[in-house]
């Protein structure tokens, strides 16, 4: 971990949301900690940051009681020169993020926000959406939606929307760091939760910019995700 006392210009900065308990996956270790080819799943994410030259600076926001261990247990054995902070997170992911936002210096630009629990993104992905997040002042990876989605009430179809205009959203996120703060500022105000940073900036009618991203950057949420995630980055 690098010394945050050595402060430096810094343009980008991602936030690594890794505070969750993971209901879905089960078993005592949140996803992100789980091991994915002898790693914790959170070391393939923060490699891929590590590695982006777009990317200046780290900030891993953890639960108050993982803070020890991802110290002690991750960041002691793996040699990330971007990672400055860790921070406790809180009880859902939008206080996570606001955690990590309030710890970022004054001079960072721009914010990428993105879930630990997706460890195979690429670095060339995460570049790209920074530079529509630098170019555009908000931007998001996602992909086209392939399968025909329906709206349903109590098990019955209400509505089929039209799939030539759905896309689902991925992390990393990327918005200028004033804007980002101006809408957590607003969904605070409003006591607001949205699933993604992304709906918060959306809010201030702000033109959230997309950029096609591919579908092995999927969020572990089942245990069967593991080898799924294996396959992608252990391939042979
Ligand atoms: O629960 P879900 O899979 O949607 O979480 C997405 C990401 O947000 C995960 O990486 C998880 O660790 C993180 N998160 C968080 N703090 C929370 C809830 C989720 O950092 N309170």
């Amino acid at each position: 971990m690098s010394n945050p006392g050595s402060l430096r210009a810094v343009s980008t900065s991602a936030i690594i949301v890794a505070a969750g308990q993971g209901q879905r996956f089960g078993g005592e270790t949140p996803k992100q900690f789980a091991l994915l080819g002898g790693k914790p799943v959170l070391v393939w994410t923060l490699r891929q940051f590590e590695t982006c030259p777009e990317i200046d600076e780290v900030v891993i926001v953890v639960h108050q009681d993982w803070l020890q261990q991802v110290k002690a247990d991750i960041l002691a054995h793996e040699q990330f020169q971007k990672v400055s902070r860790v921070v406790p997170g809180g009880v859902e992911r939008q206080d996570s993020v606001s955690a990590g936002l309030s710890s970022l210096s004054a001079s960072v630009e721009y914010v990428a926000v993105h879930d630990a629990a997706r460890p195979c993104v690429r670095a060339e992905a995460i570049s790209r959406v920074v530079l529509a997040g630098r170019a555009y002042g908000a931007a998001t990876l996602a992909v086209a939606i392939n399968d025909t989605v329906k709206r349903v009430r109590e098990q019955v179809v209400c509505e089929t929307l039209d799939r030539s205009s759905l896309w689902a959203v991925q992390t990393p996120q990327v918005f200028k760091y004033d804007l980002l703060i101006q809408a957590y500022r607003a969904a605070s105000k409003d006591h607001v939760y949205l699933t993604d940073d992304s709906a918060l900036v959306e809010r201030l009618d702000y033109p959230v910019r997309i950029v096609e991203g591919d579908s092995d950057n999927f969020k572990l949420t089942v245990p069967g995700d593991i080898k799924r995630a294996e396959s992608i980055l252990i391939p042979g």
